[in-house]
């Protein structure tokens, strides 16, 4: 494409270095779009004759039906998608396949190319991000009173229930999901038209093309347009925080699942059992999810470090580009899966998890808040109380309700028998109905919410 200022080719090395065919023929539907729309404008604004536009749009056709048939050739000696589709448009066409990267470089062409990409990727994490939405807003529903121990220090806290506990993910992916749509917006610029760093002298019309491909508008300074990978990292940030809450989520399946909690059990679709111990049953899916999150909070290490130090414009480290974020796209697109199965499928063992709520003085809390309303005691004292009957229960080895009106009325007189119902682990998570709290009713509500925003019924 460049031989004649050079007297030598690339030695073996160089070849192999430069190639990024190996990873970007991913882009080829992108690059053949673009370059059908960048063809066209040419051909409007008369750069390129009719003609010529016809013949370079029949080959680029007859190039996709190739690759989606065979898949795209590996030749290192063509570098790129880029190159390699243009070498077959001249195989194909003659001498006319030169003219179509008039008025363009590859440095817009794979800005633009990759940008559709990341667009296309935003759209598909979205999809798989509601579908797991729809999965926790359904297993929510189904569990709006089922009560659970809530944890912080995963230690016992004050009952919770499961479906609030599963509506505080839904929050999460809604987070998520507005993430992937700011990225979206902020990519939705048109870079094609800026070649190779300072615009074109022929006559181009960008809005042409921006339409053609979806953009909102052009790119409005040519060097920014080759130079920035701001698309990329959005989508990488946004990526590694969802990437994180599945992994947290993931989490609590494994501990879920672990016998001592035995909260759970995991379907049997996403478990692996051991070659050696019959009685096995591993959560391999939430590790993996898990693992994946660590592995795609580095490609967005990755890009950023790569980013770092670029002047501008176009760097061949930018090449390096493309890896991090496919990496990531697949590692998402298998995480979210996996976890939109784990939720719908798995197997809540709600009497188990009631039985866990009633130990560890899950309702020393509503003790002392009874204290405050019934016996108009200072919350701190309230709290010096209920600390003593808790370590009274203890040491008996018994739950607070177990205790006597006596022994409770030793350690405050003030304490009497009205007590006992506002220590059951209902009484606990029905009392708790501030806005959104963990009480059934509280909990309904954020379900009716986010059914209408997922416009389920
Ligand atoms: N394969 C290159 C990339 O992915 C295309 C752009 C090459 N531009 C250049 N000036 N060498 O970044």
């Amino acid at each position: 494409m460049w031989g004649g200022r050079f007297a030598e080719g690339p030695s073996a090395i160089m070849r192999e270095i430069n190639a990024s065919i190996p990873f970007d023929k991913a882009l080829w539907r992108q690059d053949i779009s673009a370059s059908k729309a960048h063809v066209a404008m040419l051909a409007h604004c008369g750069i390129v004759s009719r003609d010529d536009a016809r013949l370079i749009e029949g080959g680029l056709d007859r190039i996709a039906g190739e690759y989606e048939i065979n898949g795209v050739p590996e030749d290192w000696d063509l570098e790129d998608i880029h190159m390699t589709t243009e070498s077959r448009l001249a195989e194909l066409i003659g001498a006319a396949a030169g003219r179509l990267h008039t008025a363009r470089s590859r440095n817009d062409q794979v800005a633009t190319d990759f940008k559709l990409w990341t667009r296309d990727a935003i759209d598909q994490v979205d999809a798989g991000l509601a579908a797991l939405q729809r999965a926790l807003v359904t297993r929510a529903a189904e569990n709006a009173d089922s009560i659970m121990p809530g944890f912080t220090h995963l230690q016992t806290a004050q009952p919770v229930t499961l479906g609030h506990h599963l509506m505080a993910y839904y929050e999460m992916i809604r987070r998520d999901r507005s993430r992937f749509h700011d990225a979206r917006q902020r990519l939705n610029q048109n870079p094609l038209g800026s070649a190779a760093l300072a615009g074109t002298g022929f006559p181009i019309d960008r809005d042409m093309t921006t339409q053609a491909l979806g953009f909102d508008a052009p790119t409005r300074n040519s060097l920014d347009a080759v130079s920035d990978r701001d698309f990329a990292l959005d989508y990488l940030q946004a990526a590694a925080q969802c990437a994180l809450h599945l992994s947290r989520l993931a989490e609590e399946f494994i501990i879920w699942a672990s016998q001592p909690f035995g909260f759970v059990r995991m379907p049997d679709t996403l478990s692996t059992g051991s070659s050696i111990m019959p009685q096995k049953k591993n959560p391999d899916a939430a590790e993996l999810v898990r693992g994946h999150a660590g592995r795609i909070i580095g490609c967005l290490t990755s890009l950023m470090v790569s980013m770092k130090g670029l002047p501008l414009a176009y760097s061949k480290d930018m090449q390096d580009d493309k890896p991090p974020v496919f990496e990531a796209a697949n590692l998402l697109g298998l995480s979210i899966a996996a976890m939109t199965g784990m939720v719908a499928d798995t197997t809540f063992r709600t009497d188990k998890m009631r039985q866990a709520a009633e130990m560890g003085f899950a309702t020393a809390t509503d003790l002392a808040d009874w204290l405050v309303r019934e016996a108009d005691i200072p919350f701190r004292e309230a709290h010096h109380i209920t600390g003593a009957a808790v370590k009274l229960a203890e040491s008996k080895g018994v739950a607070l309700e177990k205790l006597s009106l006596e022994e409770l009325k030793a350690i405050d007189n003030r304490i009497d028998e009205g007590v006992y119902p506002a220590l059951s682990v209902e009484a606990s998570v029905a009392a708790r109905s501030s806005l959104g709290g963990t009480a059934p009713e509280q909990v309904r509500i954020q379900v009716a919410t986010a059914a209408a925003e997922l416009g389920i019924t």
